[in-house]
């Protein structure tokens, strides 16, 4: 049977197409008003530190650690890190061999999903249980990226360093000790992404603990909406893109194309930022520093003739995955972590949502309005010819 097509006024009149403007509730995490801020601190002089630990403390804590909390904090971190479940662990080998070109975004999904099954999380618990789990995740996070690396190369799977989650997780990836440049702009970078209020992520993960769901299911369901390339995703686009263009003499005309394909350019605009992502300002700048007189520089070039061009044609500044890819493929790490490694950062904010959506919930439920066919009569199958 032929269906109906929907009525001709089925227009989107005053719906919120993609939710854009709708202020759907309240958070003391973060604030893009002015600058970004997390729980009041300019982004600036946090991004300068670039130490994922105080940061994810203040995130999850609401405060910046005094320095023997910020040693306790980064002890339990690194603890977590250390103390993955053998039985995850061999279930990730398992699927590792089965599928050794699966996206490490789809590892980390499932990895987080099964560290629930075996941890026994199955509701919201109280402030300090959530705040627990919120420590343990900021530690094996990583250590399973690291690991899921190790086991589709072959490889015993390495020891996780000690060192901050930063210079732990660039050795553990690079299989380099890096040095204290590379170790601070990749801090800088995790501090870049801890946090962004309602993103569609942070989202998800709220509008699943607002159904009383447990933490490990809203991270979960976390990562699968960062995967996606308007999201996350896009980091890795990023590089695809730079190598696609390839010179800058191919700048103009790609452009063109994609214009007239009507496809977005990646790491361009934003749903907040109209006239720019702070983030992306801040570690442009770091990021030409880091790779003047190597032998990615020429790429830099071609980066900033896109950006050039981005602004004169459409009016888009870049988000802070156009530099963030850059600085990666600079510190010499493969595409395929890009987005994983959002995922370490970001596990800061997202369960520090978690845990304030938990302490004041309401079912997440917005309304649709209804755009399908008039109301019409079932007809049995047998009458259905
Ligand atoms: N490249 C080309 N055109 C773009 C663009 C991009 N990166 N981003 C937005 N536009 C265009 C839109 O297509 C739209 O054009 P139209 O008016 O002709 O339809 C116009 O600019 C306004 O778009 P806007 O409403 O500001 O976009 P949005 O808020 O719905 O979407 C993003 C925001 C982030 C999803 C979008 O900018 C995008 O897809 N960017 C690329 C992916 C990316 O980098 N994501 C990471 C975000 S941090």
């Amino acid at each position: 049977m032929t269906p109906p097509s929907a009525p001709a006024s089925a227009s989107q009149g005053d719906v919120a197409k993609g939710l854009a403007g709708i202020v759907a509730g309240q958070t003391a995490i973060s604030s893009l008003e002015g600058t970004l801020r997390y729980r009041g601190y300019a982004i600036e002089p946090l991004a300068a530190a670039g130490d994922f630990e105080e940061v994810a403390y203040l995130l999850i804590h609401g405060e910046l650690p005094g320095s023997a909390e910020r040693a306790a904090f980064a002890d339990r971190v690194q603890a977590a890190a250390r103390a993955i479940d053998p039985a995850v662990l061999a279930g990730l080998s398992a699927l590792a061999r089965k599928n050794p070109h699966a996206s490490p975004m789809d590892a980390l999904r499932t990895g987080v999903s099964m560290l629930g099954l075996v941890e026994g999380d199955d509701a919201l618990g109280s402030h300090d249980a959530l705040v627990a789990r919120a420590e343990r995740l900021l530690g094996q996070t990583p250590a399973v990226l690291a690991a899921w690396i190790d086991m589709t190369a072959g490889r015993a799977v390495g020891r996780w360093p000690d060192a901050p989650v930063a210079a732990a997780l660039l050795e553990r990836l690079t299989g380099r000790t890096p040095s204290p440049e590379q170790q601070a702009i990749f801090g800088t970078t995790l501090v870049l992404y801890a946090e962004h209020e309602f993103n569609a992520s942070t989202f998800t993960a709220r509008t699943i603990t607002s159904t009383g769901g447990d933490m490990h299911s809203a991270i979960t369901g976390a990562i699968g909406a960062l995967k996606g390339p308007l999201h996350g995703g896009a980091n890795e686009k990023v590089l695809e893109v730079l190598r696609e263009i390839g010179s800058v003499d191919r700048v103009e005309p790609w452009l063109q194309a994609q214009f007239e394909a009507k496809r977005v350019v990646m790491g361009f605009g934003h749903r907040v930022y109209k006239d720019g992502d702070v983030r992306a300002k801040l570690l442009g700048e770091r990021c030409r520093a880091l790779v003047r007189g190597t032998d990615v520089e020429p790429l830099e070039a071609l980066a900033d003739r896109v950006e050039t061009r981005m602004a004169e044609t459409k009016g888009l500044r870049p988000n802070l995955d156009w530099p963030a890819a850059r600085v990666y493929h600079a510190l010499g790490l493969p595409v395929k972590v890009f987005t994983p490694i959002f995922v370490v950062s970001r596990m800061s904010g997202w369960t520090a949502h978690v845990i304030e959506q938990a302490g004041d919930n309401r079912l997440i439920r917005p309304l649709s309005r209804y755009s399908g066919v008039p109301p019409r009569e079932y007809v049995a199958v047998t009458g259905r010819g």
